[in-house]
């Protein structure tokens, strides 16, 4: 590919996305509203169904807002339009079995469509979170195998999204992004590519390796940082110390600290996955990641924790965990999204299906799997409450109303509940690291 036309020299060229999820959708939508010609494919019929009704798969700000450009998506679940794009982005989920072993399916199909649907000179790139060592030494062995040389037949680049989403000030248009490529015309052509679309520095790394290794170290600062103020929560509260406000104060040093909050754990795709794509990977050299592995169990701990919390509350009042409500308010692992993948709640009702706790699940955002219509429904059923996900709709509520609905306790997995006040109307209540 010559990258001499189009939008910034590039317009005439056309990109293929492969797999349309939280991050394949937003980028596809992105380089369509910059007028690039593209092909959407993913594997999931239903997902391409829903967008080609001009619609999204799932709750996302960025995307209803550039809802005509769905269209333009191409959205397909036949691959052979790849042929005509100048550039494939793979955007296919890199997930772990239940071992923590990185599955690399996805990404391995995604190179299989791209080996047999390929035009000569084109751009790979994966945006897809990936260990430091894969584009070299699974994606590029794929295409040598085939018979077809980087730098001659395909380039390879890597450039790993940072999306957050529901994040409403930072998504595809401004994350500043890191860049590697086997090769110095597949940097300068993947530079050119993403200067187009996104409007925020980007950093050319020294290798594909290294960009490969940025992400997966940012997840994993992410990750250890929770784990520490997780392991606080858990030693100030038999001490009698509130963790949120100790964070609080420390965070009032201007240099040298960061606040993290305690929880009751560490949800989505990335955090609770990507930091064991690095421990497996330096496994394999020789080397063990204690300190990320401890980290790892620390946040797996903290949902078994939050049910931990709830019997205490319980057996404070006279309360068995079998038979009582327990209604699990949020299930999602963020605010104001409706992304089930790792969340906490999972682990909590499993928890508390031991337990033959009666289970009452609530998410405004995931009515299919909410046992209610409503929060007024879900109120009214329900004797105590472990507050999952700090969606905007749980900190709108009036803590009176918890009184009157009798609930008698409540687990605050978040700490945004006003502990004082529901406490003061007689109700049972413990955060995490917060009494
Ligand atoms: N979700 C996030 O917040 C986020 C942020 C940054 C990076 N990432 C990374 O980006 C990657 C994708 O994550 P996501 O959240 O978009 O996942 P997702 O599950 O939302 O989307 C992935 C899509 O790929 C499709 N797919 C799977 N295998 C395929 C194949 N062989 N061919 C075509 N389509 C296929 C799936 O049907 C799905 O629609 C992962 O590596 C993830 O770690 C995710």
């Amino acid at each position: 590919m010559e990258i001499s036309k189009g939008v910034d020299g590039m317009k005439n060229a056309s990109v293929g996305i492969i797999g349309l999820g939280y991050v394949g959708l937003p980028l596809a939508l992105r380089a369509a509203e910059k007028g690039y010609k593209v092909y959407g494919f993913d594997l999931d019929r239903k997902k391409i169904e829903i967008i080609r009704s001009g619609k999204s798969p799932f709750k996302e700000e960025f995307i209803e807002e550039r809802k005509e450009f769905l269209s333009k998506v191409n959205a397909s679940n036949n691959p052979s339009a790849l042929k005509k794009a100048d550039i494939v982005i793979v955007c296919v989920p890199t997930p772990v079995d239940e071992k923590f072993y990185p599955i690399l399916d996805p990404l391995l199909s995604a190179t299989e469509i791209i080996i047999k649907n390929r035009q000569p000179g084109q751009l790979i790139i994966i945006e897809s979170t990936i260990n430091p060592g894969i584009c070299e030494d699974v994606i590029a062995k794929k295409f040598s195998e085939a018979g077809l040389r980087e730098g001659k037949d395909y380039y390879l680049a890597h450039c790993p999204e940072r999306i957050d989403p529901g994040n409403k000030k930072w998504n595809v248009t401004n994350i500043p992004r890191v860049l590697g490529a086997m090769s110095k015309k597949g940097l300068a052509m993947a530079q050119k590519f993403y200067e187009s679309i996104i409007d925020a520095p980007i950093k050319p790394m020294g290798s594909i390796k290294e960009a490969e290794a940025c992400k997966v170290v940012e997840n994993s600062f992410r990750d250890i940082n929770i784990a520490f103020v997780n392991e606080l929560a858990k030693s100030f509260d038999k001490m009698g110390i509130d963790a949120k406000n100790v964070i609080e104060g420390a965070a009032t040093k201007p240099f040298a600290f960061m606040a993290h909050y305690p929880g009751r754990g560490v949800g989505g795709h990335c955090i609770p996955v990507d930091p064991y794509y690095l421990i497996e990977r330096a496994k394999e050299s020789g080397f063990d990641h204690k300190l990320l592995r401890t980290a790892r169990e620390i946040n797996n701990s903290m949902p078994i924790y939050t049910v931990e919390i709830m019997q205490d509350l319980l057996n404070g009042i006279g309360l068995a965990m079998k038979g009582t409500n327990i209604g699990v308010m949020g299930l999602s692992y963020k605010a104001n999204i409706d992304d089930l993948r790792e969340s906490p709640s999972i682990k909590i009702i499993e928890e508390l299906e031991k337990k033959e706790a009666g289970i009452v699940r609530f998410d405004p955002y995931i009515q299919s799997m909410s046992d209610v219509p409503d929060l007024k429904t879900f109120l009214k059923k329900c004797d105590a409450i472990i507050l999952v996900t700090n969606h905007k709709e749980f900190l709108e509520i009036d803590p009176e109303a918890f009184k009157k609905n009798k609930i008698r306790a409540i687990v605050d997995g978040m700490n945004c509940l006003d502990g004082k006040k529901l406490k003061k109307l007689g109700i049972q209540y413990h955060g995490i690291g917060r009494k």
